[in-house]
């Protein structure tokens, strides 16, 4: 049973195919970044159009490298929100074609659930019920998991998410866009201890979390120096990403304290964060928890976590009509379970 995965809720365009024996078999990946740096975030008008110019060809060229015809192709997978509307629809109306034209299922999926998912590519599956904590541009959120597909809310983001707040303080550092990945790498070289920032929301009871005056803060750090040199700002990147990490790991291991689980799976763009993956491993060390997070290409946006989600919805029967709906916004809390039991 092989799958043909796309994902296009975004500024990058993926396409992949899993097979139920074989794994992943292809995955193509192709990356707007160029096309938006110029306006240092996502122009969405811009994305759906790079999207149609792209998916189609990406897929023949995808069978063409898996040596696959599309006959042996028996459903396909898209991602189907949330995200950019425009950029969905060409991603639900490519896939939707494509399966009436090949008389095979469809299914949409949830973005969220694939980065989620994305972690059994590569590692052992991690046994329900578990924790999971979902950092990507545009989602921060803990959701308590408690058999497939069954998503309940335990804290979120009451403004910005993580990846955005590094994305903005990158902007402030005079860093390109994306900025998770160029903060990481400048905080490498940053000072330790010669700023500390504050860890917002850990001294309240709960699972919220909030960004925003995190970035003020760091916003006003900047303003407070005379000059700035580049060791001031690699000093800055890292104070601020050590505060983000701190608190992700304070509510992680709150949440995980609460519910009495004993498992979290990290997964979104963020997870990417080297820094971030220490300090967990770290916890699940010292609490002798098990944690679980995707291989660093599979964190970021990726045509394999579609296909490899849609297998899973697929292989217990779950199809669409070929009416083309797309979904924005879409909380996972409305997802039905993949196994009904
Ligand atoms: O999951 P993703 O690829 O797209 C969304 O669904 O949003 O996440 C992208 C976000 C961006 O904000 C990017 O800056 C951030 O993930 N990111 C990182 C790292 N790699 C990507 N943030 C911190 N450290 C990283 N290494
Ligand atoms: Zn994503």
């Amino acid at each position: 049973m092989k799958i043909l995965g796309i994902e296009t809720s975004c500024d990058e365009t993926g396409v992949a195919l899993y097979d139920k024996d074989q794994g992943l078999i292809a995955d193509l990946l192709y990356s707007q970044v160029d096309l938006h740096k110029k306006y240092g975030g996502v122009v969405p008008e811009l994305a759906s159009r790079d999207h149609i110019r792209k998916t189609l060809p990406m897929i023949d060229q995808l069978l063409d490298e898996a040596g696959c015809s599309h006959q042996e192709i028996s459903g396909i997978a898209y991602t189907s929100g949330p995200g950019l509307v425009g950029a969905l629809l060409v991603g639900a109306s490519i896939a939707k074609s494509l399966a009436l034209a090949w008389g095979i299922p469809s299914i949409g999926i949830h973005h969220m659930e694939g980065h989620l998912l994305a972690a059994k590519l590569s590692s052992e599956p991690a046994q329900y019920p578990f924790v999971a904590l979902l950092i990507s541009g545009g989602h921060t959120q803990l959701l308590g998991c408690e058999r497939p597909g069954c998503y309940a809310i335990l804290g979120e983001s009451l403004d910005d998410a993580a990846g955005e707040a590094f994305d903005k303080v990158a902007k402030m550092l005079d860093l390109p866009y994306p900025g998770g990945p160029e903060v990481a790498a400048l905080a490498l070289k940053g000072r330790k201890d010669r700023f500390k920032f504050p860890r917002p929301m850990t001294n309240k009871p709960g699972l919220n979390f909030s960004f925003s005056g995190l970035k003020t803060y760091t916003l006003n750090t900047l303003h407070g120096l005379k000059t700035i040199n580049a060791g001031d700002k690699a000093d800055i990147a890292l104070a601020f990403q050590t505060a983000v990490v701190d608190t992700i790991r304070i509510k992680c291991q709150r949440a995980l304290r609460e519910t009495g689980y004993s498992s979290l799976v990290m997964a979104g763009g963020v997870s990417a964060n080297v820094a971030l993956r220490e300090r967990l491993d770290a916890m699940a060390t010292e609490l002798n928890l098990n944690i679980y997070y995707p291989e660093p290409r599979f964190c970021t946006d990726n045509g394999a976590m579609i296909a490899y989600a849609g297998y899973e919805r697929l292989i217990q029967g779950q199809t669409e009509s070929h009416s083309i709906n797309v979904r924005p916004r879409w909380p996972m809390t409305e997802l039905p379970p993949i196994v009904n039991t």
